[in-house]
């Protein structure tokens, strides 16, 4: 059963990448959020292509305007941006650090005159920023207070036949061998066992709540990634990814593993995770394209 209550939709939007929405998103957690978002965009984001071309494939027309919804730090938006060089990609997000940002990023990569910025808390409505013909929500569904509302949003805000790219990670990505050479075996399968009954990153299957805001589901696909072989930054992804999972573990974990993370994240150990070469980098994801009938 995938399938959670809008309650807990919004109790528990505890994100794989971070925590902190909703209950005081102050300076230092979106700052280490953005960092988090651009190491797994980094190391996992060869998928961001291949989602992009896939909305090429979907869309009906070339798309001259994409909205992409709680943007983040905008990998999603210069990813969008690369794959349609005709479109203006509006990048929307509460966060005026996420979107600082976007802007640096987009000016590195050239297409600063084709990224729009716009701040705003998607839970107090819908920015007016036009029609579009694509709008893409990747993570970020499932952290607003009423998804549903949203969802009517985009509905009116895309052009008849236009398409909506809803993207959620499935499970948590994963980096660690079962046996560490410290400590009992199995440490992050524990972690993620606590952090699934807290609902941690949880999202409900969003193809009911596509089909009743008026929507039909022109593919579901899932994406794994396999990060193979193991790029230069796994250590640091793995570091920050598992920095959160502790502070958000801490006096849940046993006293044995709290020490074994604590290991882990202290760099000078030989065995650190940023020295550590028997890392893997896991993840997968869920992708729902819908189209505005
Ligand atoms: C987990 S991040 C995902 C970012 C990006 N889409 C990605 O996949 O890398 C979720 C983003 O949604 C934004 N967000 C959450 N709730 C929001 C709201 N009510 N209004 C606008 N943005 C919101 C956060 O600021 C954050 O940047």
């Amino acid at each position: 059963m995938t399938q959670h209550s809008r309650h807990d939709t919004r109790q528990h939007h505890e994100h794989g990448h971070g925590r902190g929405h909703g209950h005081g998103h102050g300076h230092h957690d979106e700052v280490g959020l953005a960092e988090l978002l651009d190491l797994d965009a980094e190391v996992l984001g060869s998928y961001l292509d291949d989602m992009a071309e896939w909305v090429g494939q979907h869309a009906l027309d070339q798309p001259r305007s994409i909205a992409d919804i709680g943007a983040g730090t905008g990998r999603g938006s210069l990813a969008l941006a690369r794959q349609f060089p005709a479109a203006e990609v509006i990048a929307i997000d509460r966060s005026a650090a996420m979107l600082d940002r976007i802007r640096v990023s987009a000016d590195e990569e050239g297409v600063a005159d084709r990224m729009r910025v716009v701040q705003a808390d998607l839970d107090v409505g819908w920015p007016a920023v036009g029609a579009v013909d694509v709008a893409w929500a990747a993570s970020s569904l499932h952290e607003v207070a009423d998804p549903d509302r949203l969802l009517g949003d985009l509905h009116d805000a895309l052009n008849p036949g236009g398409l909506l790219v809803v993207v959620e990670m499935d499970g948590l990505p994963r980096f660690l061998p079962d046996d560490l050479g410290r400590g009992r075996p199995g440490l992050e399968l524990r972690c993620h066992e606590l952090l699934n009954r807290a609902n941690w990153n949880a999202h409900p299957d969003w193809r009911p709540h596509l089909e009743r805001a008026g929507f039909e589901i022109a593919e579901q696909r899932s994406i794994t990634v396999d990060a193979n072989p193991v790029p230069p930054n796994a250590g640091r992804y793995a570091r920050a990814y598992l920095s959160r999972i502790h502070e958000f573990l801490d006096g849940q974990l046993p006293a044995e593993d709290l020490d074994t993370l604590d290991h882990l994240l202290t760099d000078d150990n030989p065995d650190s995770l940023l020295r550590r070469p028997d890392l893997t980098v896991r993840g997968s994801r869920t992708a729902w394209a819908a189209r505005r009938t």
